[in-house]
C-alpha cells in the first residue's frame, strides 16, 4: 500500500504505531503536530535574499518555525524553490543566483528558496542520480511541514529544477501525491537524461508529479556531456526551443528559462488546447490568436503558438496560460491577424499560380476543439455556431461556444454521479 510504504520511509524515526492507518491527508497533519520529529533532511534549504551572497543565505530548519521568521519567509507570498543539478566542483552555480534575482525582481512579494544538496550532488554521476530520491523526499517533507504548520498550500508551490534537480522536483511531487497532496507546478530545465531516459514515470519527472509540469529541453551540453538532457517528453508541455538539436555555448539555458518564465509566468492557470485545422494550401503559418471567456472573466487576446506550420487536415496542440482564474471556459474567439506582408505575398502568389480553389483567399477550417483546464483537469469541447462559421479568413474572427462533444457519455456520467450523491 503506497501510503504505508511512504509512512515507513518518512516517519520511521517518528515511531508511528504500526496499527495506525490514517489517510494520507491526515497523516501529514499528524506528523506536523508531533512535538518530536527526528527527520533529518540531508539537503539544506536556503532562503534567497538579493543583498546576501548565496553561500551565506539564511537556512530554514525543518520543524523549527522560528527559522522561517528569522529568514524573512512570508507565508502569504507565493513560494518558488530552485533545485540545482549534478555538481562538478561543489560550488553554487552562477545561474542559481541569476535566476533567483530575476524572480525576486519580477515579483517582489515572493519567497525564493534554494535546495542546496551539494554534498549529495558532488559525487560520481550515478551516485548523485540515485541521491535525487533522497533529496526529493527532503523537499516533500519541507513542503508538508510548510502546508500543515505554516499554511503554505503545496498546490501553490512552484518547483524549478535543473538537470538532476528536475527529477528531484518530480520525486518531491510524487512523494506528496502518495500523501494525497498535489503540488502546484514543476518546471524542469534540461531534465537529466542518463539513468532516467526510458524509465517508467515513477522513476523520473513525469506529468503526474504536479498539477502542471512543463519542461524545457535545450540540450546544452555542459559538464562533459553527462548532464545531457532527456529526449523523451516528461511533462504536460515539453518545449524544445531550438528544435531539439544540441546547443553550443554555456548559460544559454538560463536565458531560455527567463524567456520561458516571462512568457508563461510563475503562477499560472493554464488550458491545454487540441484543435483540428484543415487547409487546402500546402503549408501555411498564419498568425492566429485567441480570446477566452470564462465564468469569472475574460482573457486578453493571446497569440496561438503552434509547434509547426499548418498543412492538410490535422490536429495541433497549444498551451494558453493566464495569471488569474477566469473560471470555467464558456466560449472563445479565434482570429486570424491579417499581416500585410503575408497579404502581399499572397497576391503575388496568386499571379504566379493558377489557383484551383474557388475562393481567391486562403482559408482555415476549424474542426474539433478540445480543451483541458489545468486547475480542474476538466475536459470540454468547443463548436462553431454553424458549418459556415467554422472557416476563418485573414482579418476575420470567429466565435466557438462550449458544446458537448459526446453528449451520451457525459449524460451517463452525470446520472451516475447523481446516484452516488443522492441514493434513492
Ligand atoms: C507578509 O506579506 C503581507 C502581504 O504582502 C504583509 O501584509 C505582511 O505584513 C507580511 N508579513 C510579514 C511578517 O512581513
Ligand atoms: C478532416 O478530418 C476529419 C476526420 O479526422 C473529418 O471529419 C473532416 O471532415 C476532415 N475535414 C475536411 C475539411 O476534410
Amino acid at each position: 500500500m503506497a501510503v504505508l510504504k511512504l509512512l515507513s520511509v518518512l516517519f520511521l524515526s517518528a515511531q508511528l504505531c504500526a496499527g495506525h492507518r490514517g489517510r494520507g491527508s491526515r497523516t501529514g497533519a499528524e506528523f506536523g503536530k508531533r512535538k518530536k520529529v527526528t527527520y533529518e533532511p540531508q539537503a539544506v534549504f536556503r532562503v534567497f535574499s538579493p543583498e546576501v551572497d548565496m553561500e551565506d543565505t539564511c537556512t530554514v530548519k525543518l520543524f523549527q518555525q522560528q527559522t522561517l521568521q528569522s529568514c524573512g519567509f512570508n507565508s502569504s507570498h507565493p513560494l518558488v524553490i530552485i533545485t540545482h543539478g549534478w555538481s562538478m566542483d561543489g560550488l553554487i552555480e552562477n545561474w542559481v543566483t541569476k535566476l533567483a534575482t530575476a524572480l525576486k525582481s519580477s515579483q517582489k512579494d515572493i519567497n525564493v528558496l534554494y535546495t542546496d544538496w551539494r554534498t549529495l550532488a558532488h559525487q560520481h554521476y550515478p551516485i548523485a542520480a540515485q541521491n535525487t530520491r533522497i533529496v526529493g523526499r527532503d523537499l516533500a517533507m519541507l513542503l508538508m511541514w510548510l502546508e500543515d504548520f505554516i499554511q503554505v498550500p503545496v498546490s501553490k508551490v512552484h518547483l524549478i529544477g535543473y538537470s538532476l534537480g528536475a527529477h528531484i522536483s518530480g520525486f518531491a511531487g510524487s512523494n506528496l501525491a502518495m500523501s494525497g497532496k498535489t503540488l502546484g507546478r514543476i518546471t524542469g530545465l534540461d531534465p537529466a537524461g542518463p539513468l532516467f531516459e526510458g524509465m517508467s514515470a515513477s522513476d523520473r519527472l513525469s506529468p503526474d508529479d504536479a498539477r502542471f509540469v512543463d519542461a524545457i529541453h535545450t540540450f546544452t551540453q555542459q559538464h562533459m556531456g553527462l548532464s545531457v538532457g532527456i529526449k523523451q517528453p516528461v511533462a504536460h508541455f515539453d518545449f524544445y526551443p531550438n528544435g531539439g538539436s544540441s546547443q553550443p555555448g554555456c548559460q544559454l539555458h538560463v536565458k531560455n528559462l527567463y524567456a520561458h518564465l516571462s512568457q508563461y509566468g510563475l503562477m499560472v492557470y493554464h488550458f491545454q488546447f487540441r484543435i483540428q485545422l484543415f487547409t487546402q494550401i500546402e503549408r501555411i503559418d498564419p498568425s492566429l490568436s485567441i480570446t477566452l471567456t470564462g465564468t469569472q472573466g475574460e482573457s486578453e487576446t493571446l497569440p496561438i503558438v503552434l509547434e509547426e506550420e499548418i498543412s492538410g487536415n490535422r490536429s495541433y496542440s497549444f498551451l494558453i496560460t493566464q495569471d488569474r482564474d477566469i473560471g470555467d471556459l464558456m466560449m472563445l474567439y479565434i482570429s486570424w491577424e491579417d499581416v500585410p506582408l503575408w497579404a502581399n505575398m499572397w497576391s503575388r502568389m496568386k499571379t504566379i499560380m493558377p489557383w484551383r480553389n474557388k475562393d481567391n483567399e486562403p482559408q482555415l477550417t476549424v474542426g474539433r476543439i478540445r480543451v483541458k483546464a489545468g486547475e480542474t483537469q476538466q475536459k470540454t469541447g468547443f463548436c462553431a455556431q454553424s458549418e459556415d462559421s467554422a472557416s476563418i479568413h485573414p482579418a476575420e474572427q470567429k466565435l466557438f461556444v462550449r458544446c458537448d462533444e459526446n453528449p451520451l457519455r457525459s449524460r451517463r456520467v452525470t446520472s451516475r454521479r447523481r446516484h452516488q450523491h443522492a441514493p434513492e
